[in-house]
């Protein structure tokens, strides 16, 4: 994870109040129908590294998880051995999905109790966990839908994952694809409900607004959405938020709010340093991708300028290319890692901006309208 805690690091989002704060992310969990088969996937088709479990075999008895890891990206992916819990309730309403987006606190007590105090519901009471490596202490809250928030403290910590984790010594593993760090998540929320989760991040989380875009910014003849991105004060932690808008036929985040049944966590955005080996890789390995018509690439030079990649390099692989101020970045979207057309990742590398990619919002959509076309969604 980073080598540092947030006390000195510098301010990225000067009007964040940043109270927390916060590191940076410690992991996220999957809740899923099939960690074994899930765990498999992850690592050989996008190179995570095998590095701890929890199951019978730990003497945990009603779940089983796998943890893998990507130099700085942590994935827990969690399956229920009982008919009857929390996990299998919500893998059975919204299939595989992010339960928990957990963020490395250096006080996770005081992470808890000033953001219940700012308003905040409480998932999870503080609570201390120790092995022979030490101890953790984790504390919890809600955010949208049903995905939590899980603070984790581990200064006192040396073990491999957390109390009641042992290392995972697979029998197999794939080379690493690249993948550095989560670069920013993306949540899906209802109807008029952008603004009361702004002012969540805002109020509870002591988060700033970054960008703001509205529904004329990225809609296409049919559909439309409303977005808005918050971060914390160093940076480290970027949550965009989106809306579903009214266009003439169904928009993209209504479709996943249909089938994830509510809000949830939309997609994962995971940075790497050379995005060409990354994605070249990525799809030897059978991830699937978002295609954007040829056509992208014919102007793209005009409209972007000078950059470092070959068009040609872009084009065979499909990856976007977007500018803002301070230079550009290069991005791709999976397409959903489940059956449900709710969860999937994004791809990037940043040479300079620090923004989303609005310019390629309006391919990309086309592009999800004619997978919702075949979907019989749109
Ligand atoms: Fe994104």
């Amino acid at each position: 994870m980073y080598s540092t805690s947030a006390t000195n690091a510098p301010k990225i989002n000067p009007t964040a109040e940043d109270f927390l704060p916060l590191n940076g992310t410690d992991y996220v969990e999957f809740y899923v129908g099939n960690a074994k088969q899930s765990a498999y996937y992850y690592i050989n088709a996008f190179g995570f590294q095998p590095l701890a479990y929890a199951g019978l075999e730990t003497g945990v008895k009603d779940r089983a998880s796998y943890v893998l890891q990507q130099d700085k990206i942590r994935i827990v992916l969690t399956t229920s051995l009982v008919a009857d819990s929390e996990i299998s309730k919500h893998v059975q309403q919204h299939g595989d999905g992010v339960k928990v987006v957990a963020l490395w606190v250096d006080d996770a007590r005081l992470s808890f109790n000033e953001t219940v105090k700012r308003g905040a519901k409480p998932f999870m009471e503080p609570r201390e966990e120790s092995d022979e490596h030490g101890k953790v202490v984790r504390s919890g809250i809600r955010t949208y839908g049903d995905t939590v928030h899980i603070f984790v403290e581990r200064k006192d910590y040396k073990g491999t994952f957390l109390p009641g984790y042992k290392a995972w010594n697979a029998p197999y593993s794939a080379p690493v694809v690249g993948l550095k760090y989560i670069d920013h998540m993306v949540g899906n929320v209802g109807w008029n409900e952008m603004n009361t989760w702004i002012n969540f991040y805002k109020e509870v989380m002591g988060f700033a607004q970054l960008i703001s875009f509205d529904d004329k910014d990225i809609s296409t003849d049919y559909t439309a959405l409303m977005s808005k991105v918050m971060s914390n004060g160093n940076g480290r932690i970027k949550f965009p938020i989106n809306e579903p808008a009214e266009g003439k036929k169904k928009s993209q985040i209504e479709e996943y709010l249909d089938f994830y049944g509510g809000p949830g966590v939309q997609h994962i955005a995971v940075a790497t340093d050379d995005i060409l080996h990354t994605v070249s890789d990525l799809r030897k390995r059978g991830v699937e991708f978002l295609v954007v018509p040829e056509t992208y690439y014919e102007d793209l030079k005009s409209r972007i300028g000078n950059i470092d990649e070959s068009i040609e390099d872009l084009k065979n692989l499909n990856i976007l290319v977007d500018r803002d101020d301070e230079g550009y970045l290069l991005q791709i979207f999976t397409k959903p890692v489940e059956d449900r057309p709710t969860v999937f990742f994004e791809i990037i590398q940043r040479k300079g901006a620090k923004s989303f990619g609005k310019g390629n919002f309006k391919a990309l959509f086309e592009a999800i309208e004619r997978e919702q076309e075949l979907r019989g969604t749109l």
